[in-house]
């Protein structure tokens, strides 16, 4: 899977934008404040359809513009094909080959993409909802239909939550009970599914660049009890127990208690809460490890490695962490898209190939001069 070319038009700070990146490593070169997060963020939404980090869609849509778009043409197999994704009045469409995309899976059609941002660094000692987002984000790359799944949960989850709000009979809630725990259950043998893939790379990744000790990656399931079944049809039934058994509390409360969406992915190290006792750099070892596992997982499931977006990583890791990280991106031979303030600290991940870019106030131009002079 290449990035041939790529087009954004009102995207966040970004006015117009049209470059071709290289096959291995295109470099973006910006102060603070100049558009290279936007870049990034525009890349991983036309491969996601999923905000990096916006709450709203709307936040995406250039200031005193009323449209965003962003298109990419990719090869793919052998085969070209174009993918756009616009944003207008907080809605988005997705397009191939300039149709409008019937089915999402169509629209995926093979793409992914991992992203490695500074906020993902601090996940270890964020709270659950952090963690969950972390943990859907490698579900979503690897399973393109979970995005639909996901979905069915949070809008049954969402009518169920409004009843217990508005104060309803326990019988209009308890309407919605087997729709969540069937879309529930769904999500939760995806999470299990992904989690036993990477599960064991992360591991091995995370000694591979630290000498942590005996680090754990699990999963907890709130309330449905330390021995939660392993078949999709017995989580749905643990789920729908767990909701009728809390329906009087979550009445009290107004909301929802159990379900995949109050979850935690479970990271330790030598047994303990990695939240509670890991230091920052144990942490962020954690968080490299991952990443570089969800780069060798993708990989294994769909014969390429994903495309690789890195956003101002190179200056949050220290010197030996970042040089690790630079050489498994230049060993996987991926497609990378990397930013940064300082060009000097992606230097290793960059070859004669690399492309060098310049962002300022949201423009962007080639600049070959921003190549480090040990690469040229
Ligand atoms: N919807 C928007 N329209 C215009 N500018 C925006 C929008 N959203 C964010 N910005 C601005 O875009 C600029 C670039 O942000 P960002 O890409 O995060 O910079 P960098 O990553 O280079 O530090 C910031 O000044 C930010 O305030
Ligand atoms: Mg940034």
């Amino acid at each position: 899977m290449l990035l041939e070319q790529l087009q954004i038009a009102d995207f966040r700070n970004l006015h117009a934008v049209n470059v071709r990146p290289s096959p291995h490593a295109t470099v973006v070169v910006g102060a603070n404040g100049q558009g290279k997060t936007s870049l990034l963020e525009a890349v991983y939404f036309l491969c996601t359809l999923r905000p990096l980090r916006a709450n709203r869609l709307s936040e995406l849509v250039r200031f005193g513009t009323e449209q965003a778009t962003v298109a990419g043409r990719f090869t793919l197999g052998g085969a070209e094909r174009e993918i756009s994704v616009q944003v207008a009045a907080g809605l988005r469409q997705a397009f191939v080959d300039g149709k409008k995309a019937a089915k999402l899976e169509d629209y995926f059609g093979g793409v992914s993409v991992v992203a490695f941002t500074p906020d993902d660094l601090a996940v270890v000692k964020g709270g659950p909802e952090v963690r969950r987002a972390f943990l859907d984000r490698a579900v979503f790359n690897r399973f393109p239909a979970y995005l639909r799944e996901h979905r069915a949960y949070q809008r049954a989850l969402k009518s169920r939550n409004r009843l217990l709000k508005e104060h309803a009979p326990a019988s209009y809630v308890e309407a919605y009970d087997e729709a969540v725990a069937r879309t529930g259950a769904r999500v939760l043998v995806r999470r299990r599914e992904l989690l036993d893939e990477l599960g064991p790379r992360a591991v091995s990744a995370v000694r591979a660049i630290s000498q942590l000790p005996d680090v754990g990656v699990g999963y907890t399931a709130l309330h449905l009890g330390a021995h939660h079944p392993q078949t999709e049809e017995g989580l749905e039934q643990a789920l729908l127990h767990a909701l009728v058994e809390r329906l009087d509390r979550d009445r009290d409360r107004g909301f929802t208690s159990v379900g995949p969406h109050a979850d935690d992915l479970q990271l330790t190290l030598g047994g303990r809460s990695a939240r509670a006792y890991a230091s920052q750099g144990q942490g962020r070892a954690l968080v490299l490890g991952w990443k570089i596992a969800e780069i060798e997982n993708v990989r294994a499931a769909f014969g390429r490695p994903p495309l690789l977006l890195l956003d101002d990583v190179s200056s949050e890791l220290d010197p030996e962490r970042n040089a690790f990280l630079m050489h498994t991106v230049a060993e996987s031979r991926a497609q990378v898209l990397l930013t940064t303030t300082d060009a000097s600290l992606v230097a290793r991940a960059a070859g004669p190939d690399t492309l060098w870019l310049r962002v300022e106030a949201g423009e962007i131009s080639e600049d070959a001069r921003l190549r480090p002079a040990r690469t040229a």
